[in-house]
């Protein structure tokens, strides 16, 4: 089947075709336009310049998409729309757009959450993998532990209580002065650097698998202030790295207790953070110690795009969650234990 697929949760609009024929799982289109320019101005995401650019991009990309897919609207069988979580005036563009495309031309539609979205991604990689497995979306809004018993049934264990890694990347790099989101340049700046040059603590949790990154951001940043009020330089490569080493070290640390306590085979690692190099290569290195099967969706389905939305709507679809034109965008979700 094809499924036709908007994103507009944050700061990308993405419109994307895909094809579903049983563990065959492929990417027709999946057009994207970011507003990072835009946005990196203020420092950060604007959320109604946000909505507005949303607004200005969704129907080209769709012209787009179809065109890079070769298909017509005729060959489309069902139409999903990311509708919580995320900014409310960016969600309710795709929502509105999906809803009037799905109503006018007969399409059923279904709602995707974001976050299973991220999750998704993966299926394109590894066609064969299927749940259970565990999972940790790793975002600029999100990080998240989750432990997955079928594509469409979720139990988030553990959470951050603050910020989300992505956001603690960007505010560190933010405060060394590299352009909004910062997260891939830190990325760049900790393979030049030495991980081991500053020990930034790292946040007792006991035996809850919840994160908190406030704390290691705020001690990065009065580093850094304390440096430059001393007037002594600042290795922007060492402190990228040893800022990374202590986010890594805080994920393989709530891994290891979600390991003995799940006791999984196979770990999933999405969302845009998912792309940092580093974190990646802790990670194979914690999966293939413990003999885990580790799958992560290629670097460029990691931030947020149209194609993981097709591909969970898929598993929505063929469990009967279909939505109506009455569904509505929503910021949050605070499902028992879902997402
Ligand atoms: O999933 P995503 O595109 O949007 C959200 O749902 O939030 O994630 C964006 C986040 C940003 O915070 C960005 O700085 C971070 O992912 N990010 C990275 C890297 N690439 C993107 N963080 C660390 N290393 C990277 N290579
Ligand atoms: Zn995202």
């Amino acid at each position: 089947m094809l499924i036709l697929a908007f994103e507009s949760s944050c700061d990308e609009t993405s419109v994307a075709i895909c094809s579903f024929e049983g563990e065959k799982k492929q990417v027709l289109s999946n057009q994207t336009a970011t507003q990072i320019a835009i946005h990196a101005l203020y420092g950060g995401v604007v959320p109604e310049i946000a909505g507005r650019a949303h607004i200005e991009a969704i129907a080209n990309l769709t012209y787009a998409a179809f065109e890079e897919a070769g298909v017509t609207v005729k060959e489309i069988d069902a139409v999903a729309v990311t509708s919580e979580p995320g900014l409310i005036g960016a969600l309710l563009v795709a929502v509105n757009y999906a809803k009037a495309f799905a109503f006018a031309n007969r399409k059923p539609l279904i709602g995707v959450n974001h976050i299973r979205g991220h999750i998704a991604a993966t299926y394109y990689e590894y066609p064969d993998l299927k749940p259970p497995f565990f999972a940790m979306v790793a975002s600029g809004g999100h990080t998240s532990l989750i432990d997955v018993n079928s594509p469409t049934k979720f139990v988030t264990v553990g959470r951050t209580r603050d910020d989300a890694i992505g956001e603690a990347f960007d505010k560190v790099a933010r405060v060394l002065g590299m352009p909004y989101p910062g997260g891939a340049e830190m990325d760049r700046q900790a393979a030049l650097g030495n991980k081991d040059a500053i020990r930034f603590p790292q946040a007792a949790m006991q035996d809850s698998l919840d994160f908190s990154f406030s704390g290691l951001k705020t001690a990065v940043i009065n580093y850094i202030h304390t440096k430059r009020q001393k007037n002594e330089p600042i290795s922007v490569p060492d402190l990228a790295a040893s800022f990374t080493e202590a986010v890594v070290r805080a994920v393989l640390t709530n891994l290891e207790k979600a390991h003995s306590r799940f006791g999984f085979q196979t770990l999933v690692v999405a969302g845009g953070v998912a792309a940092n190099s580093h974190l990646r290569a802790a990670l194979s290195g914690f999966c293939n110690k413990r003999g885990i099967r580790l799958c992560m969706p290629s670097r460029a389905y990691c931030g947020d795009n149209g194609a993981m939305i097709a591909a969970q709507g898929y598993f929505e679809y063929l469990a009967g969650n279909l939505a109506d034109t009455s569904l509505n965008a929503k910021p949050t979700v605070r499902s028992q234990g879902g997402v």
